[in-house]
């Protein structure tokens, strides 16, 4: 067999012996490659790991003593396959193996849904503290454009008194999350709606709004690498220098707040584009530790003191 993404490589192949070698071997293939490392692995060295466990179906940690393990001809062949498939198809890892992991939680991925590897991932294994405490009781969350569920299902493992509206517009992608939500046995507390953002959800109160809408703004959706044109556009792209969804939400948000409820939202690149839409608005750009920016929190009360601004920065959205 030829090795992955073509005769570099080839000769060494013979020389490979352990799971270490071949998590080497890979991460040097994915790096000729130039792939691109963007759906929720650190780096090359990461994803080959992840890659070849796999492919021998281990899962994502195993003690350091496996990797000092021989691979056998049929397992050898197995991560050439999978190695081969990623560079040329430039598939994320994820629509490959048909799993990611977000908050510790394992979730079935397709290309009907993104894959999941929002840095809002960290305020939830943090509760949103010190926003929502443990003093706080949190009954409602809404999550806006709810793809695989992950949010959503994180969520609910995370407040566990809470019930939790998981809303998308693409009825393929609720399929997803209905599907991840009768595997973490959450249908009593997670409820996928079809809406458009709040259209669905008329006399609904939350303590807790968080969305991680589509913010790609179309010029730079010109210039991801390939690996973005196998996830649905409809997760990606947002007109308006990638705000139109942030603003819709800002504009209908107040309507479905609790009083002391807050709104979690990530824009990415739009935050500099959204403060020079909203300059007064007191946004709480969140930080993380393991990497990612462009998450604001606002509160019911910062939204309804700055209601007559929002009105107008989402004028002709
Ligand atoms: C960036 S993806 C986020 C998916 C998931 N929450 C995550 O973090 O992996 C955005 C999602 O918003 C959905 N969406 C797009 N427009 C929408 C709208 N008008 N109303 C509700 N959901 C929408 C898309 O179908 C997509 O599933």
């Amino acid at each position: 067999m030829a090795g992955a993404g073509g005769t570099k490589g080839v000769t060494s192949l013979g020389a490979l012996r352990t799971l270490g070698d071949w998590i080497r071997w890979t991460a040097a293939r994915l790096d000729e490659a130039g792939v691109c490392c963007g759906h929720g692995m650190a780096d090359t060295l990461d994803e080959a790991a992840y890659l070849v466990l796999h492919a021998l179906g281990l899962p994502p940690e195993v003690p350091p003593p496996v990797y000092d393990t021989t691979l056998t001809a049929a397992e050898e062949a197995a991560v050439q396959t999978l190695v081969r498939r990623r560079v040329e198809e430039r598939r994320p890892a994820a629509y490959l193996t048909q799993e990611a992991w977000f908050c510790g939680l394992r979730f079935y991925v397709d290309e009907r849904v993104l894959v999941p590897r929002s840095p809002i991932a960290e305020l939830i294994e943090e509760n949103f503290a010190p926003w929502l405490g443990e003093e706080r009781e949190v009954r409602r969350i809404l999550d806006l454009g709810t793809g695989s569920g992950c949010i959503a299902i994180a969520c609910a493992y995370a407040f566990p008194d809470a019930v939790v509206d998981a809303v998308d517009i693409s009825t393929d992608a609720l399929a997803v999350a209905r599907h991840n939500i009768r595997r973490h046995r959450l249908m009593e507390r997670v409820f996928p709606v079809h809406s458009d953002l709040f259209a669905a959800l008329k006399g609904r109160r939350y303590d807790l709004i968080v969305s991680n809408p589509p913010y790609v703004s179309e010029a730079e959706m010109e210039t991801l690498p390939r690996e973005y044109g196998h996830e649905p556009a409809q997760g990606l792209v947002a007109a308006h220098d990638g705000l139109e969804f942030a603003l819709r939400i800002l504009e209908g948000a107040p309507a479905h707040l609790r009083q002391d409820g807050i709104l979690v939202v990530e824009v990415g690149a739009g935050r500099a584009p959204l403060e020079r839409r909203l300059p007064t608005l007191p946004f709480v750009w969140l930080e993380f530790r393991r990497g990612g920016e462009g998450v604001f929190l606002l509160t019911a009360e910062d939204l309804a003191a700055h209601r007559q601004a929002i009105l107008e920065a989402c004028r002709g959205i």
